[in-house]
């Protein structure tokens, strides 16, 4: 193989080809930002060694990096521009110039993490990453037609004199910061090995490729703090949907109080997340002065309740015939279903309506839109509380004050297993979902509840969020379409 350094720095460049030996490797000026000079480039690699089968658009700057938009310069987001994205432009109009005649060959151009994500450089730089890539998707398509491939390569930060200067770090610094993949350490060698891939015969039907190399960075959640700023008060916390959701919540840049009859699991649960984040206050949602205080204690601690969570609930053992259902065991599901939900909505209010804004949700359930499931305490206490959700959504609703439910079907939350008693994850599988092949997870109904605590649904209030797959709006029993029904379990 023989290369073509193309570069503005020349003393550097002919030192890294002195390194090489003078057979394998060469030396051209090159500007990226003018077309004479790349033209003259490929010709050359041409005239050298009489054919370009690898083109590898990597030069570029960072500029300057402003946080403000409004004190960039046009010029300077030209300047940005004309290397990385009219660089790239002209690096591949010449490539496919004399690879269209060859009918093969394989482009490559250097992207970046930020031609995936917002947030993580310079408007200049980030639109020209992006820019790189709807650039190497229409030449795709287009050089598709004479065989020739065109790839990009999109590295997260790694130690270069680039990265040092815009970063204004150490290398020790760049390395010992964010990674997903945690102990690898990125390095230049990583994006050439990904570069001499997609170079490489091995990728031969590989195109419109963008091979992000990133140990996983921009497939994690990190940028995106749903909850920033806000404090959440959740109560059931310590076990099950509650516990998820106060996990899912501080990932998601939260202050999160766990109200919960289960102490030591709840103080638990804020230890794994920090102390910063997470704290525990006992509170029986069924005393109002547990309620008071709870909701108190989120608003002496952290300044204010955005996100009340009315979580805790109980299920009890299923007695078929309503002949043996006592009224003290109806009126203690109802005590923490729907009196518990009343309370935590009367005392989030308390806080929310002079701040004038908040966003308060239910845990109800399937059982809160049919019937039949669980038992009537159940499922009269569901149906109670989605009617309490409507009925405080229009009042609060007057002081700009959210108020929605969550509706599970069956997870398997210790309550859950309490009731269905099954003997294993395989019979737990079994159990009718009109969703085949997903199992729900309370981390499934964690995200509903992000979704309702956040300013993402901002509009949304008044809402019954059913987590069902469905199941809610089929009758298995009379229905057109082939059901597959384990009556037995
Ligand atoms: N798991 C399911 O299949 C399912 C389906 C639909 C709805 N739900 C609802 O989801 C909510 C959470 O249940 P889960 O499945 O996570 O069960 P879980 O048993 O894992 O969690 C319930 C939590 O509520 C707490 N709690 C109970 N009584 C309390 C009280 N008086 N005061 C304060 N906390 C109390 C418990 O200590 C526990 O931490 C409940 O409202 C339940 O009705 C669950």
């Amino acid at each position: 193989m023989q290369a073509l350094i193309a570069d503005i720095q020349d003393e550097l460049a002919h030192s890294v080809c002195k390194d090489l030996s003078s057979e394998s490797a060469s030396f051209i000026h090159c500007d990226v930002t003018k077309e004479t000079d790349v033209e003259n480039a490929v010709s050359t690699a041409i005239s050298r060694h009489g054919k370009l089968d690898i083109m590898f658009n990597n030069a570029g700057i960072v500029g300057v990096v402003k946080t403000d938009m409004v004190e960039v310069s046009m010029s300077k987001f030209e300047d940005v521009v004309r290397v990385n994205l009219v660089g790239a432009f002209l690096g591949t109009k010449h490539a496919a110039r004399v690879m269209k005649l060859a009918r093969q060959g394989s482009i490559i151009t250097t992207s970046s993490v930020c031609g995936v994500l917002g947030g993580f450089a310079s408007h200049a730089y980030t639109s020209t990453k992006h820019g790189v890539l709807g650039l190497m998707r229409n030449a795709a398509v287009e050089l598709g037609q004479f065989g020739i491939r065109v790839n990009c390569v999109s590295p997260y930060t790694v130690a270069t004199e680039m990265s040092r200067n815009f970063l204004k770090m150490t290398d020790d610094e760049i390395r010992s910061g964010y990674s997903n993949l945690k102990g690898a350490i990125m390095r230049p060698e990583d994006v050439a090995e990904a570069a001499l891939f997609l170079a490489s015969d091995d990728s031969r039907y590989v195109s419109g490729h963008n091979l992000v190399v990133d140990g996983g960075f921009t497939i994690v959640n990190n940028g995106s703090c749903m909850l920033e700023g806000k404090v959440a008060l959740i109560t059931g916390g310590s076990s099950g949907i509650g516990e998820s959701t106060a996990r899912l919540f501080a990932k998601h840049g939260a202050k999160v109080v766990i109200a919960d009859i289960q102490d030591e699991p709840g103080h638990s649960v804020c230890k794994d997340l920090n102390t910063e984040s997470a704290s525990f206050v006992h509170c029986d949602v069924t005393q109002e002065k547990d309620v008071e205080n709870a909701v108190s204690t989120a608003v002496s601690k952290h300044g204010k309740l955005d996100i009340m969570f009315n979580n805790a609930g109980i299920l009890e053992t299923p007695k078929p015939n309503i002949l043996d259902n006592d009224k003290a065991e109806f009126e203690k599901v109802i005590g923490v279903n729907i009196v518990g939900a009343f309370l935590g909505t009367k005392h989030a209010a308390r806080v929310m309506i002079p701040a004038r804004r908040g966003s308060i949700i239910s845990t109800a359930s399937v059982c809160g839109t049919i019937g039949g499931v669980a038992t009537h305490a159940y499922t009269s206490s569901k149906h109670g509380v989605i009617g309490l959700m409507r009925n405080t959504a229009v009042e609060l609703g007057q002081h700009g004050i959210r108020v929605n439910c969550v509706s599970p079907y069956v997870v398997w939350t210790p309550l859950a297993r309490n009731l269905l008693k099954l003997n294993d994850d395989e019979e737990e599988k079994r159990v009718y979902s009109n969703l085949k092949d997903a199992v729900l997870k309370a981390e499934d109904i964690a995200e509903a509840v992000l979704f309702l605590g956040s300013d993402e649904s901002k509009y949304v209030s008044g809402l019954n969020l059913i987590v069902d797959g469905g199941f809610t709006i089929v009758n298995p029993g009379f229905c057109m379409f082939p059901q597959e029904l384990n009556l037995d379990s």
